[in-house]
């Protein structure tokens, strides 16, 4: 008995995107540290390897693993992990989608596609996707979305979803976009899987002093590092409503959902637009190839 109090969620397995550094590494700690088998998601072979047996050690979880990523801006790359992940880990319980970030000056990947948009919103959205068939198959399986806050004041342009020219701004507005664009998919993700026993949710971690904005240099990794260090709460405390939604039993049954400091907030109106919502996936789906989960049944439609 003792056992399954302490390490809670053993016998599941978690899988982990950005976990080498910042809040995806606290994440993955306290998944470990709970008891799952758990896969990091990071950049670099070796780097990963090395956080993996970093986490195992400091954990006592010989089951942590890892899958290294040169970039997963770029829709190949986030298959290829997709593809490792089926193949080896026939169930999946738990996955945070927590990779992502700012970039101050637009830039496009070999792929074609900006860099913000790729990483936060396609990457995400295209891992979720390929992973569906596995995690309704290890219902009950949650999916946890890093959004955040700054996504408030944020609409999507449908006619310009790669943000050309003056619309990207100082990579401010890139980035609360996708993080609105975070929310809206989790909201689909979420409405097509009822019934699935897989939940999906979006967090905001807080502000919080981790590594975030400073692969920019110049004012702009100033000013976060500078800020982050007075007002910003520690990547522990910014691991905390992750990981909260993504096991603790009080929220098993929530889903579609926007959680900031471990409570379910409205978000922006533009977020709970579920017109929206369906447009992005479709839109998404129709630049990564992802397939298509199908609609609920409707009540109406369900036989008597
Ligand atoms: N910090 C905040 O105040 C805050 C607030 C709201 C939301 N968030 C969200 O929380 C999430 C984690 O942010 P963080 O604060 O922990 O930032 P961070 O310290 O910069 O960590 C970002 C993570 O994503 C990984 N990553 C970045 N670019 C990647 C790429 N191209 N391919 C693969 N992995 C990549 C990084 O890998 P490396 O270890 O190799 O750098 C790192 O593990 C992000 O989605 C962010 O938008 C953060």
């Amino acid at each position: 008995m003792a056992g399954s109090t302490s390490r809670p969620l053993s016998g599941r397995v978690s899988v982990v995107t950005g976990a080498t550094s910042g809040i995806g590494l606290e994440v993955a700690r306290g998944l470990a540290a709970r008891g799952s088998t758990t896969v990091l998601i990071g950049r670099g072979e070796d780097r990963t390897k090395g956080v993996a047996q970093e986490l195992a050690r400091s954990t006592q979880n010989p089951d942590v693993f890892s899958i290294g990523v040169s970039d997963l801006a770029l829709i190949s790359e986030t298959e290829r992990v997709a593809e490792a992940l089926v193949k080896g880990y026939p169930k999946v319980h738990i996955l945070v989608n927590n990779a992502g970030g700012i970039f101050r000056r637009r830039d496009v990947t070999a792929e074609g596609h900006e860099r913000t948009f790729a990483l936060n919103v396609l990457s995400p959205f295209l891992l979720t996707s390929r992973l569906v068939p596995t995690l309704v198959e290890s219902a009950p399986a949650r999916v946890v979305f890093l959004s955040s806050a700054a996504h408030s004041r944020q609409k999507v342009d449908f006619d310009h979803l790669d943000l050309p020219g003056e619309l990207y701004g100082s990579g401010w507005t890139a980035y609360s976009v996708s993080k609105l664009e975070d929310l809206l998919l989790g909201r689909e993700f979420a409405r097509r899987l009822t019934g699935s026993g897989v939940t999906v949710n979006a967090v905001h971690p807080g502000f919080v002093h981790s590594g975030f904005g400073l692969n920019n240099g110049g004012g702009m990794a100033f000013g976060i590092r500078f800020f982050g260090a007075l007002f910003g709460r520690s990547v522990v405390r910014g691991a905390d409503t992750p990981l909260f939604v993504a096991t603790d039993p009080s929220v098993a049954a929530i889903t579609g959902q926007y959680f900031d400091r471990r409570q379910v907030r409205s978000g922006s109106a533009e977020s709970r637009d579920p017109t929206a919502a369906t447009r992005l996936y479709d839109a998404c789906r129709q630049i990564t190839g992802a397939p298509e989960i199908p609609e609920p049944p409707s009540p109406t439609n369900v036989d008597a």
